[in-house]
């Protein structure tokens, strides 16, 4: 690593404030990616690698500050993703004696209309994450305040930007990406030199935080955020992003021009911004999309087969159509060198993607499974589908749930977290009045009756976003289990082939604040232990590490890895976007009428976990690009991904 250094014109406090840029080395191959990427972008392994990173210029920035004796003003930022470098803040705070006794923050935004004691306020959450457990003055806190009245809006923003000018402007801006691309909560439409001002949330931001919410209805409408201006006016920023599901904003802001509709794409223009990813988040970069326009490329089967899908597509051809001329304008001469014509290459492919095709997901008994998917052997086969919350496995492998039932395999299915979170209070609502009228009309009921009131009035105190007596929780995760079990019988699945887990890291949890522990993945090996499945179907591999899905995927592979299992292993999308034809490995076709039986089974869920796929849409759109690709046209097709 190189230390760069902020060019001197952009240093409002000049040479004192100079400050230390992490910088990756400058090789061949960066300059390539440059013509794509606009921003300095280092990917990382994984989330925790990034944040100790951060976290270690960080306390490069605060020493070096002190020593000349200046105060260090820092931007921060809320949400899920920066709260891995929060702990290790902490940790230096705790284990490497870091003091931020002259540290200023500003926070970038707050929810308008909230108290800061609110468990979603981002006050409350700073304090939560980080705040508490620093020796941070609390006159240095900074955080907008979501409870001035709309006339004193316009004053406390001003006021905000003033405080921020007299601390003597940012030093560090520390920024996540929403899935609209904003900073802060700029959404589409903020221009570049928009100030702190009220802002009305987009809808996809408010679905995002429904889970926070626990309801969308109960999302603010409005928030207090720090303009693009205010945040480019900062002296470095350093913009983090976790996960599959923030791939494609982040290669639009890092690769397509500035424009008002990503607010994070306006640090392209800023002289000492960066980009620190995971490498989910980084795989929509050209530099891994379409690696052969980039550079060198080694072509593994998995590169070959991306490149002629992504020909196809782009050529608008099927597979077998494409001829020399197509691949050598799109920079892959060097590919059809090694593989001698279109003509091998095309043919080749198309029996790849033939191969993944098949009507029989747990393998097919007494057939030659040289080009199959799935082995034959055992057959029947203990197939063992997991799923973080209920509905999950519904909304991406009922079809295949129930061809597995059909074809004779013991199917079990396993419910790793309760998704009481996910219940509405309504619902609990309405089965504790159910008990209190029936109570009134039988004798020996008053217990039945007490417990119906216990939780009326549960409901009542604590109020839309309060924390879940126990209860309460329980009641919610038994009506999250009754619609599972329906969902699951529609299938052919009988309940005593359902295992409720109730993992304590959800039980104890908020969404986003989830801590996963050893007794997480002991509840998890005993059940592969007690099952022994020959094929296990899991997700949650890309996800944001602070989703449900990725704790929960993390417990089933330590207790995996802690049993040696091995058995064949699949991975469904999930919450993830849905896989393209290049990363399948396993295409399950459905007919209309199996399509039609998966969109019965979602339904059996009175509140959905997503609002995508609950018409099977993804899986139309499977269908329809490998139609496309060449192959048969199916109706909709379930894909799935070896688990390496
Ligand atoms: C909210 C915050 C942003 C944050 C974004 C992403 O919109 N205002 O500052 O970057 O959420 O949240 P997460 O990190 O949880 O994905």
């Amino acid at each position: 690593m190189t230390l760069a250094r902020v060019s001197m014109a952009h240093n409002a406090l000049g040479p004192a404030a100079i400050q230390p840029l992490i910088r990756p080395p400058m090789t061949a191959e960066k300059s390539h990616r440059e013509q794509f990427e606009r921003i300095p972008t280092s990917v990382y392994k994984n989330n925790s690698e990034a944040a100790q990173m951060l976290a270690a210029e960080v306390k490069a920035l605060i020493e070096d500050r002190r020593a000349v004796g200046r105060r260090t003003v820092l931007g921060l930022a809320t949400g899920s993703t920066p709260v891995p470098f929060y702990r290790e803040l902490i940790r230096l705070h705790r284990e490497e004696g870091l003091s931020f006794a002259d540290v200023v923050t500003f926070n970038l935004d707050e929810y308008y209309g909230i108290e800061s004691s609110h468990p979603e306020s981002y006050f409350r959450f700073m304090q939560d994450q980080l705040f508490s457990y620093i020796d941070i003055p609390a006159a240095n806190i900074h955080v907008p305040d979501g409870t001035v009245p709309m006339d004193g809006v316009f004053a406390a923003c001003q006021a905000y930007e003033d405080a921020i000018a007299q601390a003597g402007g940012i030093d560090l801006q520390i920024l996540g990406i929403g899935r609209t691309g904003h900073i802060g909560f700029n959404e589409p439409g903020s221009t570049r030199n928009s100030r702190t001002r009220l802002i009305a949330l987009d809808r996809v931001t408010r679905l995002d935080a429904a889970a926070d919410f626990l309801s969308e209805e109960n999302v603010p409408r409005f928030a207090i955020t720090m303009g693009v201006g205010t945040i480019l006016d900062a002296r470095r920023l350093a913009l983090m992003a976790w996960g599959e599901n923030k791939a494609t904003i982040v290669a639009q802001a890092i690769e397509e021009p500035e424009t008002e509709v990503v607010s994070a794409s306006f640090l392209q223009s800023h002289p000492n911004a960066r980009f620190l990813i995971d490498e989910p988040a980084a795989s929509a970069l050209t530099r891994n999309r379409l690696p052969w326009l980039v550079g060198p490329v080694d072509w593994d089967a998995a590169t070959r087969r991306r490149a002629v899908l992504w020909l196809a597509r782009t050529a608008k051809k099927p597979v077998l159509k494409l001829v020399d001329e197509e691949y050598n304008h799109r920079g892959m001469g060097e590919l059809l060198t090694r593989e001698g014509s279109a003509y091998n290459l095309n043919i080749s492919i198309f029996n790849e993607l033939q191969h993944t095709i098949t009507g029989w997901p747990g393998g097919k008994p007494e057939a030659d499974d040289t080009n199959r998917p799935e082995k034959a052997d055992p057959f029947p086969k203990r197939a063992l589908v997991v799923a973080p919350e209920p509905e999950d496995e519904m909304l991406s492998m009922a079809g295949t749930i129930e061809r597995l039932v059909e074809q004779g395999h013991d199917v079990r299915i396993v419910y790793q977290t309760s998704g009481s979170l996910r219940t509405p209070d309504a619902a609990a609502a309405k089965f504790a009045r159910i008990l209190l009228e029936q109570s009134s009309f039988a004798t020996g009921l008053e217990a039945q009756a007490d417990y119906a009131r216990l939780i009326l009035r549960q409901i009542d105190e604590k109020g839309p976003f309060g924390e879940h007596p126990a209860e309460l929780r329980q009641l919610k995760a038994l009506i999250r289990r009754g619609e599972a079990q329906d969902a699951a019988a529609a299938l052919g699945v009988s309940p005593d082939r359902l295992v409720f887990l109730d993992l304590p890291f959800y039980e104890n949890g908020r969404y986003r604040r989830f801590r996963l522990t050893d007794a997480d993945t002991d509840a998890m090996a005993a059940t592969l232990a007690e099952f022994q499945p020959d094929q296990v179907f899991a997700t949650g591999h890309l996800a944001d590490p602070s989703t449900v899905q990725a704790l929960a995927f993390k417990a089933l592979d330590r207790a995996m890895q802690k049993l040696g299992l091995t058995c064949s292993r699949w991975l469904y999308r999930g919450h993830q976007p849905p896989l393209k034809p290049y990363e399948v490995d396993m295409a399950v076709p459905m007919s209309p009428a199996q399509l039609e039986f998966k969109v019965a089974a979602i339904n059996k869920f009175q509140a959905h976990t997503t609002p995508d796929n609950l018409t099977g849409e993804h899986n139309i759109a499977i269908a329809a690009q490998y139609d496309e690709l060449g192959m048969a046209e199916y109706e909709a097709i379930e894909a799935f991904e070896r688990w390496a």
